[in-house]
């Protein structure tokens, strides 16, 4: 399988799929709160994505050649867990830190996004820890336009993490996406300027550093699915799905609630979905 450049109509199936998965993370925003269990985040979720927008849970049943069937409808994945965390009757307490990974299907097209969120007030490093891996989000998303090259996305978000003093997850990466959960190209968190995949106009895919306060090393749980931290440090991760413009990028999964991108954007060619809110109908 190769990169598939999509055509005018693949990119608008994709606004409208990477516009509900956002708005699925901001429905769930205010449930976020100490006490809540994330099996409850996840039915809550399931119900919205089905019942409200009309779409399908990606990750449900999710099989990937090597995996058992992914059991839940979102990943969550709490403080040392690093992605694909399982949602489960535990309560959240305050001072947790939560990775929501949302992705919908809408129409036969994918779209996929995270946020980290809080719970209650967090210590000042697990804040950091947040907040330097959003900007690592946001430095890998100004990179993108026409002529860059993958190596460049990855230079500056490796580049920001190491400098803070945290370290980037190797084994799992951002993706092409679109009619498939997972397409080429792999975009990978960390790299050298000017080498790998140079970007084209109608390419789409996913930036989605995963950052550990600690050390790279993670390792798998016996679920088959969570990945944490080998030394059990934090880890944070923030997801976007990007389409390369003739101009640079637009944030398909950009949102009301979705951290404003920071002030030095301000002069980058990068776009926001500009159609108006989709009104959710039940399919
Ligand atoms: N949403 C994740 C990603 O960003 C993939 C989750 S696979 C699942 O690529 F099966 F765990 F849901
Ligand atoms: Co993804
Ligand atoms: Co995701």
């Amino acid at each position: 399988m190769s990169i598939i450049i999509k055509t005018q109509e693949e990119i608008e199936k994709m606004r409208v799929a990477c516009r509900l998965a956002a708005e699925v993370l901001d429905y769930i925003t205010p449930f976020v709160q100490p006490g809540v269990t994330t099996e409850r985040l996840d039915q809550l979720c399931h119900d919205y994505m089905v019942d409200v927008q009309g779409c399908v849970p990606a990750p449900l049943n999710y099989a990937p050649p090597g995996y058992s069937p992914y059991p839940k409808s979102i990943c969550t994945s709490i403080n040392h867990q690093v992605c694909h965390g399982i949602p489960a009757p535990k309560p959240l307490k305050k001072g947790d830190i939560v990775n929501l990974d949302i992705t919908v299907i809408k129409d036969g097209f994918h779209g996929d996004t995270s946020r980290m969120f809080i719970v209650g007030e967090a210590s000042i490093q697990a804040r950091r820890l947040c907040q330097i891996t959003l900007e690592c989000l946001w430095l890998g998303i100004a990179q993108v336009r026409p002529g860059a090259r993958l190596g460049d996305i990855g230079h500056v978000i490796q580049r920001h993490a190491e400098s803070a003093g945290f370290s980037v997850v190797r084994e799992f990466c951002g993706h092409g996406i679109g009619r498939n959960f997972h397409e080429e190209p792999q975009v990978v968190h960390y790299g050298k300027p000017g080498t790998g995949v140079e970007l084209r106009e109608g390419m789409i895919f996913t930036i989605e550093p995963m950052i550990n306060a600690g050390k790279a090393a993670i390792s798998e749980l016996s679920d088959g699915w969570t990945i944490v931290t080998k030394d059990r440090s934090l880890s944070a991760q923030w997801e976007h799905t990007l389409l390369v413009t003739a101009e640079g990028v637009e944030v398909l999964t950009y949102s009301a609630l979705a951290p404003r991108p920071p002030e030095w954007m301000a002069d980058k060619p990068v776009r926001f979905p500009d159609h108006p809110p989709i009104t959710a109908t039940a399919a």
